[in-house]
């Protein structure tokens, strides 16, 4: 750069800083109200002065950085230094009352006339079939086709979706919006990240309803495309919560090939059924595993996703698809504990084939009437 190029104008770099987003709220920081000042000096030394959100915010560094490179290209600019400051009550509040709106409670964005995001619901009636190992794997497969994807942890009790995600940050709040850690591409909340360590939650249905609320309404979610909910084993408190608080959402059932589980699995379906949401489909987990010489072993016997579907159909009057059997492979397991999802771990592995199917086939789905309850009675019940 040569001295006698002439420094910016401040409005130059203002038009500039409209390239640097705010990383949680994914909106330019200059929509936000976060630009407090920019100083451009005779010498090319423009100093940008940033409010963030809240003291300590995870991704300062971030902003910083994006923030030098929008500047830095400027002509004229021989160095770019940025001041951090942070937001007042007030301004927090202003900010959120432009992102959400003024009502005096949080509403749930999903479940208001209109609303984009598809819903799903993954359950099942038995514990450990895979629901969470399914959940996230959709999720990142959702995200790598460019969807906007949120998860909930919705699985109180036994949360396990941030550490299969690999989201190790915390939530941050903004006034009263809570910013959920994003992972993979994924926004993801989960109670285990309000509690201390590892500390068992013991709490009753009426405050798990609540936490649901919150985790829904008071949680700022963006734009999304598809919102999963990791739900508890069963069909339980959260499963009749849920219902409630978002009648549109969808249910995916995860069953493994086994009768017995296959039967518990229907009857977490019928709930559906209760209820009146839409069933999306079953997943068949667990479903052989491939040795070495290319022969399927059947574990877990087979057929139990199948008998769901139908089963399901015959009582919804509908047709609920089997959207795909995901064999055994120990490095799903592997990878959940390590925090990348087979999906982008090992995308050639066969499972990881499947659940990019079934990621696929959620995501392109045109809203229609599949699964969907139809109020009439099978004959011959
Ligand atoms: N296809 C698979 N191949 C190998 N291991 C798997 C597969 N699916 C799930 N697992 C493993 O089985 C265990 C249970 O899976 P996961 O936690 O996803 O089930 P869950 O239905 O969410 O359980 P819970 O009811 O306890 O919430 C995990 O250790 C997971 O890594
Ligand atoms: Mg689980």
């Amino acid at each position: 750069m040569t001295s006698t190029q002439q420094s910016p104008s401040v409005e130059d770099v203002r038009a500039a800083l409209k390239d640097v987003y705010d990383p949680e709220i994914k909106k330019p920081i200059t929509d936000l109200g976060m630009v407090k000042d920019v100083v451009v000096g005779d010498d090319g030394v423009v100093t940008v002065s940033v409010y963030l959100t809240v003291a300590g915010c995870p991704l300062k560094d971030t902003i910083t950085r994006d923030t030098t490179k929008a500047v830095g290209k400027l002509d004229g600019v021989r160095d770019v230094r940025v001041e951090l400051d942070v937001m007042s009550d007030e301004q927090r509040t202003e900010l959120r009352k432009s992102l959400r709106g003024d009502a005096a409670e949080p509403v749930i964005p999903f479940a208001q006339p209109g609303s984009l995001t598809r819903v799903y619901c993954v359950a099942s009636g038995k514990g450990g079939v895979g629901k969470s190992s399914v959940t996230v794997n959709l999720a990142v497969a959702m995200a790598e086709r460019g969807l906007s994807v949120g998860v909930v942890d919705a699985d109180i009790y036994g949360h396990s979706v941030p550490r299969m995600l690999g989201a190790t940050e915390k939530p941050t709040k903004v006034d009263t919006m809570i910013m959920p850690p994003q992972a993979h591409g994924v926004k993801v909340i989960s109670i285990g990240m309000f509690t201390p360590g590892n500390t068992p939650v013991v709490w009753r249905g009426p405050m798990l309803h609540r936490a649901l609320q919150q985790f829904l309404a008071d949680v700022f979610w963006g734009d999304l495309d598809i919102l999963l909910l990791d739900l508890p084993p069963g069909t339980g408190d959260i499963a009749i919560s849920v219902a409630q608080l978002i009648p549109n959402a969808e249910i995916l059932v995860v069953t493994t090939p086994q009768q017995a589980a296959a039967e518990v699995a229907e009857r977490a379906g019928a709930i559906a059924m209760q209820t009146r949401q839409r069933l999306a489909g079953v997943i068949e987990n667990m479903s052989w595993l491939e040795t070495p010489s290319g022969e399927r072993m059947e574990i877990f016997g087979a057929g139990g996703g199948q008998t769901v579907a139908d089963s399901l159909s015959k009582s919804t009057g509908a047709k609920v698809p089997l959207l795909g059997q995901v064999p055994l492979d120990p490095r799903l397991r592997e990878q959940g504990d390590a925090g990348t999802p087979l999906v982008l771990a090992e995308p050639e592995a066969p499972a990881a084939q499947v659940l990019k199917d079934v990621a696929k086939q959620l995501s392109v789905r045109a809203r229609g009437l599949a699964g969907m309850m139809l109020n009439v009675t099978p004959k011959g019940r």
